[in-house]
């Protein structure tokens, strides 16, 4: 467990969190998940999901939470996909949702992730903003993704591999200095152009 100006951070630990992860998505993100799509996530990927405490764990409720997986994409790349994140009203702008990305990433770093991607309402500022400043960039805006009828914006990180990940010493190699062939499989990601979002609804779709 690590703790960040007070907030404690720990990953799921069984259907006992369940309820409380629930309430705190459920409140916040307009897609109406059911149970079912709460236990796929967690149930097989339960070290990518993360709650954050004001205090003792065992003595408080949850104010942020979590939700990942991580599986082979195509056959092509490992790929991490966050489903759910949300803090309650009352913690943000204290870097918490930050804090259980970064959580996240580094658990998916674990099992080799090349790339995460996920997807945000195309007027959420704030995931936006959060995403962008973790290193995210929009890949393609989706129409009408969700089910109250709004665009969809999918985002996606490149994960280089850590250097842990490579077993050769390069130290005294002159062409260490160049970038690792492994680096160079990342794939080759182009953010789209973005109108920037207006709440002028003529705006919008004149610049569409
Ligand atoms: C999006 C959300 C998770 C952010 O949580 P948070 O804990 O407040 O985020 P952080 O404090 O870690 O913010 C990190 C960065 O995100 C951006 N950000 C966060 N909230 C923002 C807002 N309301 N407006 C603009 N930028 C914002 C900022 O760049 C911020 O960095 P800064 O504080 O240095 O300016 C939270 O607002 C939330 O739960 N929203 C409802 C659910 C949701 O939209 N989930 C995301 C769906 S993909």
């Amino acid at each position: 467990m690590s703790s960040n100006s007070q907030i404690f951070y720990r990953q799921y630990t069984g259907e006992s969190d369940l309820p409380r992860i629930m309430a705190l998505v459920q409140s916040e993100l307009s897609e109406p998940y059911v149970i079912y799509t709460f236990r796929y996530f967690l149930h097989q990927w339960p070290h990518l999901s993360f709650l954050a405490y004001p205090s003792d764990p065992d003595n408080s409720d949850p104010i942020g939470v979590i939700v990942c997986k991580q599986s082979m994409h195509r056959n092509r790349s490992n790929r991490g996909y966050i489903a759910m994140l949300s803090v309650d009203k009352n913690w943000r702008k204290r870097g918490i949702a930050s804090a259980l990305v970064r959580n996240s990433i580094d658990a998916m770093k674990e099992d080799g992730v090349e790339e995460i991607v996920l997807e945000t309402e195309f007027d959420n500022l704030a995931a936006l903003s959060l995403y962008e400043s973790l290193g995210f960039i929009r890949e393609k805006r989706l129409y009408r993704f969700y089910l109250n009828g709004k665009d969809a914006f999918r985002l996606v990180l490149a994960v280089p591999p850590s250097d842990s990940d490579d077993s050769s010493d390069t130290s005294s190699d002159p062409s260490s200095s160049l970038p690792r062939s492994s680096t160079l499989r990342c794939p080759p990601y182009r953010a789209i152009n973005v109108i920037p979002y207006s709440d002028d609804e003529d705006d919008y779709i004149s610049g569409r």
